[in-house]
């Protein structure tokens, strides 16, 4: 892709700052929204204003009153962890829903001319869980938890807004992320953190639940192939080739440690509304030459290895 002005949203969070990274690397000017919530990596924001081709907007996309000339509009802001919306839903119905509804407001604004490509972020959630076979774009929307629920809705919008006001979308509905840097409260992150402090992990249930891993990168891969090659006001699913059982994710990492399995995680009670297993056909993405690259036990001893905590502070 030839240099572009890349609007993202959320560029300081896990997949946010990995995909301006790529962006930056490659030439783009990267504008940045992003109001620096718990979650957001200040020293990634740090690395990237040394770049003449990044500047941080630090504002709320709830609040947004202007949007900045852009090419593209990434948005990958939003309360991401499915724990923190059961018990309080509050700020994720601002964030991902009211966020939204205010991009596609100052999108629409714009003459279809200067008006960007809004691509969005979703989730496989949207769709809840499904015991066997994979989840196609076509499929009902069933989210089971306050989180799901306001992507779902964010979703909905975004079709609703293409169908009224003539918008161009992308919807980008990917699995699980793994990779470097990620904040410390989702399962790998969090899991190998207490390993590493000679603290038994913390598994809901009994760890049955199945999920699709996919590495930043490579998302940060699709999402770029997506913008590049993709039909616009088209929804696009990503799945990792790699599904497993929580359990099964937190015996590699204890394998990583030398940690032996019966010291290596305690049961804890379940997540009201957990989704048994998560799985998408992402065939049409694969048909514009996307596949993932990267093996998942290699990644993870990488980021077993990597004491990341302080990014955070
Ligand atoms: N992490 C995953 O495994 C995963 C999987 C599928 C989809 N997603 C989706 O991808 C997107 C990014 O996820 P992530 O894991 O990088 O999230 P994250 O929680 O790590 O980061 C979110 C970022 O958005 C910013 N932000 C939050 N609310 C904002 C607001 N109202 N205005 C401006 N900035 C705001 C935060 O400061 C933070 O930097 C989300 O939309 C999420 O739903 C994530």
């Amino acid at each position: 892709m030839n240099s572009k002005l890349m609007l993202v949203t959320g560029g300081l969070g896990f997949i946010g700052k990995h995909f301006v990274k790529s962006c930056l690397a490659a030439g783009h000017f990267v504008t940045n929204v992003d109001v620096v919530n718990y979650a957001a990596d200040r020293l990634a924001n740090e690395e990237f204003k040394t770049h003449s081709n990044y500047r941080h907007i630090p504002q709320d996309i709830a609040n947004l009153s202007h949007l900045p000339e852009s090419d593209f509009l990434v948005n990958f802001a939003a309360e991401s962890h499915v724990d923190n919306s059961i018990a309080d839903s509050r700020q994720f119905c601002q964030s991902n829903i009211i966020g939204v509804q205010r991009l596609l407001e100052l999108v629409r604004a714009k003459s279809s001319r200067e008006a960007p490509l809004f691509v969005h972020i979703s989730t496989d959630e949207v769709y809840g869980d499904i015991a066997s076979g994979r989840h196609t774009t076509t499929d009902p929307l069933r989210p089971s938890n306050p989180y799901s629920a306001t992507k779902a809705a964010a979703d909905m919008l975004i079709i609703g807004w293409a169908r009224t006001y003539g918008i161009r979308y992308n919807i980008v509905r990917m699995t699980n992320n793994y990779g470097p840097c990620q904040y410390h409260e989702k399962l790998i992150p969090k899991s190998a953190l207490r390993m590493r402090r000679g603290l038994p992990a913390l598994m809901h249930g009994d760890g049955s639940y199945m999920r699709s891993w996919l590495h930043v990168e490579d998302s940060v891969d699709a999402i770029l192939t997506i913008m590049e090659r993709g039909e616009h006001n088209t929804i696009y699913n990503v799945h990792g080739d790699i599904e497993l059982p929580n359990v099964e994710v937190l015996r590699r990492l204890a394998r990583i440690f030398g940690i032996p399995e019966d010291k290596a995680f305690i049961a804890v009670p379940n997540r009201v509304g957990q989704d048994v297993r998560y799985s998408l056909d992402d065939s049409p993405l694969r048909a514009l030459g996307w596949k993932p690259k990267r093996d998942f036990d290699a990644e993870l001893a990488k980021i077993a290895r990597e004491d990341d905590f302080k990014r955070f502070l």
